[in-house]
């Protein structure tokens, strides 16, 4: 038992908070709803009780992404052990629901330090606190941040690779262009011989798609109305929910899923504020526009890594073609 702890190497467990603004709910909301075609940014669906409604949904039947990525990543760990070596340092984008990534750390070799991401503070603090007791030798080095924004990533432990995690498919719920952008800070703040492993769904029969977007049970529903129940609780606004229907569709040419509110009358709806309330007009059938979800070809999501200054070197689906999941490299230093 002495031996055992005497050979770990030393680990520290670690919380920056850098303070993350999510922007003003107030102002967006008002913003986006007095403009010609009303939208909602979909950042705002994660408060505490949004975060819940997407845990349920990745476990919904119709909802394949999660079950599926976490089938391909148990499959391919090894495999990723052996492309990322020993030491490594790996860094997750969105770190709170530390499932995938415990099977990756679980295959690598001595990994040196976890530095997972998030901006919600608590379950963030929580889960890095989990992990550095799980895993002996293991830094956990935790930043609360919008990663979406500028930011320094800690100096961590360990001389392997950096390996940026970005699991999820969240990539689609930018749009693409913003979406190169984005993995072209990852490729700067990552550096020279450093990969990132992106989830991404794969674009299918619109007859898979649909379902996982719009369930039986109506927790997708509720998740997107939530953003209307929030501004209630958060703003006073009187937003009357069962008024506004959930609607998604898969756009073909496009590949993405497309979320709107429709409001199901003609109603006016009251935002209070400081210096007088606001009144936003909703004709019957108008639509707040809420989320995109964009689905790639293996070859299309290939291209936009490139276009970021990542190599693509390797690819994994499911046996299905549902989902895929993406290894990515910058250029040797
Ligand atoms: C977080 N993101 C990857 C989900 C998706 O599939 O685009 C968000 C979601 N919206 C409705 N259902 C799931």
């Amino acid at each position: 038992m002495l031996d055992v702890e005497c050979s770990r190497r030393p680990s520290r467990l670690e919380f920056h908070d850098l303070s993350p603004e999510l922007g003003d709910f107030r102002r967006e909301l008002v913003t986006g709803l007095s403009a010609a075609r009303k939208s909602i940014p979909c950042r705002f669906l994660y408060d505490a009780r949004g975060s819940a409604l997407f845990d349920r949904i990745c476990k919904l039947p119709e909802y394949y992404p999660t079950r599926t990525e976490l089938g391909i990543l148990r499959q391919i760990a090894p495999e990723v052990a052996e492309r990322v070596g020993p030491g490594a340092q790996m860094i997750e984008l969105g770190g709170v629901n530390s499932l995938k990534a415990r099977i990756l750390l679980d295959a690598l070799d001595e990994p040196a330090a976890y530095i997972p991401i998030d901006i919600s503070r608590d379950h963030l603090r929580a889960s890095a606190e989990a992990i550095y007791a799980e895993k002996a030798g293991l830094s956990v080095l935790a930043v609360c941040a919008d990663y979406t924004q500028p930011f320094e990533l800690p100096e961590a432990p360990g001389g392997g690779r950096r390996l940026g995690f970005f699991p999820g498919s969240t990539i689609g719920n930018l749009q693409p262009d913003e979406a190169i952008g984005f993995l072209a800070t990852w490729v700067k703040k990552l550096g020279p011989g450093a990969a990132m492993i992106v989830g991404v769904d794969l674009r299918k029969d619109p007859a898979i798609l649909e379902p996982a977007y719009d369930d039986a049970q109506g927790v997708t529903a509720d998740f997107s109305r939530n953003l209307l129940v929030r501004a209630n609780r958060e703003l006073g606004s009187d937003f009357d929910i069962d008024a506004f229907a959930h609607r998604s569709r898969y756009d073909v040419p496009s590949g993405r899923i497309v979320i709107n509110l429709e409001s199901l009358k003609a109603q006016t709806v009251t935002i209070p504020s400081d210096d007088g309330s606001i009144e936003i007009r909703f004709a019957q059938g108008e639509r707040i526009h809420t989320e995109d979800s964009y689905k790639y070809s293996l070859e299309g999501f290939k291209t936009l890594a490139s276009a970021a200054g990542f190599r693509p070197t390797a690819h994994w689906t499911d046996e299905n073609q549902l989902f895929s999941v993406h290894y990515l490299e910058t250029a040797e230093g």
